[in-house]
């Protein structure tokens, strides 16, 4: 296999890329839908999918221009066929379909958060053993892989991180996408200033749940509005305090779990992926929990970070050599919920 066309359309990022099978990127481009969804202090499904429409095929055309390639070069299209937004999954897997048809080219679709999962490998060996940490704004979750074996450890209950985030920003009277926003407010307040309860599942299981810490804030915010926001409405040092204080909360949560089944299933390698993988708080810890435990920490290069097809065209490379047959071009549909049942 030479060639591989990587098509992501799940949420608010339309790209596609070109890589080699190890996935080393050959190139990619990738559209932001962020300032249009901006207005809406989040992603709105209808108008995601229809830029999704008017950007896939202009942006499919100045990859293959860009990279000097056509599709008879493709051996493989690999797709994001779920989780994600239907509408929005449907125009990346109509048009891949399309192509394959067309062409007569394989197609293989690929799970968006087995995507992000691997992609702190693109271009390097994946370790044959490793635990993986994904969180982004739909979805957060602690794998084991081992080989071709991918085992869920938990799931997110009710918000995901990078929603939670999200929410947070707009009760903060801050900017979309909140998580970014959040993250560099936090550097100036004191994350010790408001203390929040970690979440507890009353069956103990080890679940990730945001929607406790995202409420907290919300009840600061009714009661205190005052001494959070200047008179202008922006906020202030008080308000700084109550962002860095539930950061500091999402991210002793993610580190609870992250030790807890660490500490089960001893591995060497942690890979941690997805939007709030960014986050620099995270960061922090993830690198203080290296050094102590022994665990090598490994993130996804800067342009693979966010939603991205170089990951779906590496995940979709590696499917099909873990023994998955090519999905028919006349079959394959979007799943919305898929792997989440
Ligand atoms: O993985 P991603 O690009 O899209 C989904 O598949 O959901 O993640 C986007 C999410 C957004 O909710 C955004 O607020 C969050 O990642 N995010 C961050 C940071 N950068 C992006 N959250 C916390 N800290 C950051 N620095
Ligand atoms: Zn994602």
């Amino acid at each position: 296999m030479k060639l591989i066309l990587g098509i992501e359309t799940s949420c608010d990022e339309t790209s596609v890329a070109l890589t080699r099978p190890n996935g080393t990127r050959v190139h990619q481009v990738t559209a932001s839908q962020v300032e249009i969804h901006r207005p809406f202090r989040g992603v709105v499904p209808e108008i995601a999918a229809r830029q999704h429409l008017a950007l896939l095929p202009v942006i499919y055309e100045s990859l293959m221009e860009k990279a000097g390639y056509d599709l008879k070069d493709v051996d493989l299209i690999a797709v994001t066929h779920g989780p994600g937004l239907v509408a929005a999954l449907l125009v990346g897997v109509a048009f891949a379909r399309g192509l394959a048809v067309a062409s007569q080219t394989s197609l293989v679709g690929v799970n968006h958060l087995e995507g992000h999962l691997f992609s702190p490998f693109l271009g390097k060996k994946v370790p044959e053993e490793f635990l993986g940490l994904v969180v982004s704004g739909s979805h957060a979750s602690i794998y084991q892989v081992r080989r071709d074996q991918i085992r869920r450890l938990n799931m997110n209950r009710d918000d995901a991180p990078g929603e939670a985030f999200d929410k947070v920003a707009r009760l903060l009277k801050l900017p979309y996408p909140g998580g970014p926003e959040i993250d560099r407010l936090s550097a100036s307040g004191d994350e010790n200033a408001y203390p929040f309860k970690m979440p507890r599942m009353s069956d103990g299981s080890l679940d990730f749940s945001f929607s406790g810490i995202k409420s907290a804030v919300s009840r600061h915010v009714r009661r205190e509005s005052a001494r959070l926001f200047d008179p202008s409405g922006t906020l202030s040092s008080r308000g700084a305090d109550l962002a860095a204080s539930f950061q500091e909360a999402v991210v002793e949560h993610l580190m609870d779990r992250v030790t807890v089944y660490s500490r089960e299933f001893p591995m060497p390698d942690l890979a941690v992926s997805g939007g709030v993988a960014a986050n620099s708080r995270l960061r922090e810890k993830l690198s203080e929990f290296g050094d102590r435990e022994g665990v090598r920490i490994h993130y996804p290069e800067n342009d693979v970070t966010m939603d991205n097809a170089s990951m779906i065209a590496f995940r979709g490379a590696m499917v099909l050599r873990e023994g998955r047959l090519p999905d028919d071009p006349f079959e394959l549909d979007a799943d919305p919920r898929l792997g989440q049942r």
